[in-house]
């Protein structure tokens, strides 16, 4: 089986999962977190160097108060958590999106668990947190500009690669596989410039129970697409991606 190197995950589904066991949302949430924690380390065991998750977006704030707050306290424990796991998966850990709203607290945690997991490289682990595709474009572009006011940065000579650096994403390859759970198929301002080229792949399984056997059946189904760069399928000449 060919691993994909860089697999993202749009986390869905905990609600619904929830409702059909007739329990709270914030059970789903809970069992969400608990999954999420088992699916780093079968990512970790397959051989996936980089796995990105959308936990919280820029809209979820639009949710209950309660919701909101639950899923607050489940961030400040599963952070704290993460420790462990990121020791045991020798697993590096970033949190991608606008942190600077979250309480003093999470944000510490954030630091905490960011600066104890720098120098791991077993895999590396992205969760998104109050990120939006747009909203990081935003903010990588008004840093730009910053520094093309700054005379830092050249406007003339701004390429792919140097707006990529001023991304949350800086420095990690964009993502080849993206994973939604739950049954949509919308990308709902996920990593928009970073999954230009990549491979998408919908299924109806609910976030709490996408298990290894569920993530296995995605990279199959990876590996039998045809994985086209450029005009002319296995001409190994053409790098253009289509
Ligand atoms: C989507 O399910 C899930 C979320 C908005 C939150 C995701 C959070 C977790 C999986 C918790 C673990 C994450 C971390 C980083 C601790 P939904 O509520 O949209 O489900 P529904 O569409 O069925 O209502």
């Amino acid at each position: 089986m060919n691993v994909p190197n860089h697999v993202a995950i749009i986390l869905d589904g905990n609600g619904r999962w929830a409702r059909k066991k007739r329990m709270p949302r914030g059970y789903g949430h809970m069992v969400g977190c608990d999954n999420l924690e088992k699916i780093c380390y079968t990512a970790r065991d397959l051989g996936i160097k980089y796995l990105t998750v959308y936990a919280f977006s820029t809209e979820n704030w639009k949710r209950s108060r309660e919701e909101v707050d639950g899923l607050m306290n489940l961030f400040r424990r599963y952070l704290k958590r993460c420790i462990k796991s990121s020791r045991e998966n020798e697993m590096c850990v970033r949190v991608i999106g606008e942190t600077s709203v979250f309480d003093d607290d999470i944000q510490e945690s954030i630091r905490t668990l960011e600066d104890y997991s720098k120098d791991y490289r077993k895999l590396y682990f992205q969760i998104a947190l109050n990120y939006g595709g747009r909203d990081e474009i935003l903010r990588a572009v008004s840093k730009l500009s910053a520094d093309v006011r700054d005379g830092k940065q050249s406007a003339d000579a701004i390429t792919s690669d140097t707006f990529e650096a001023y991304l949350d994403t800086a420095g990690i390859p964009d993502p080849d596989l993206m994973i939604r759970t739950s049954g949509e198929q919308r990308l709902s301002n996920f990593l928009l410039w970073q999954l230009s080229y990549s491979e998408f792949y919908f299924t109806d399984v609910l976030w709490p129970d996408f298990n290894k056997e569920e993530l296995v059946k995605a990279i199959r189904q990876y590996n039998n697409r045809d994985r086209r760069f450029g005009a002319v399928k296995g001409d190994p000449s053409c790098s253009q991606q289509d």
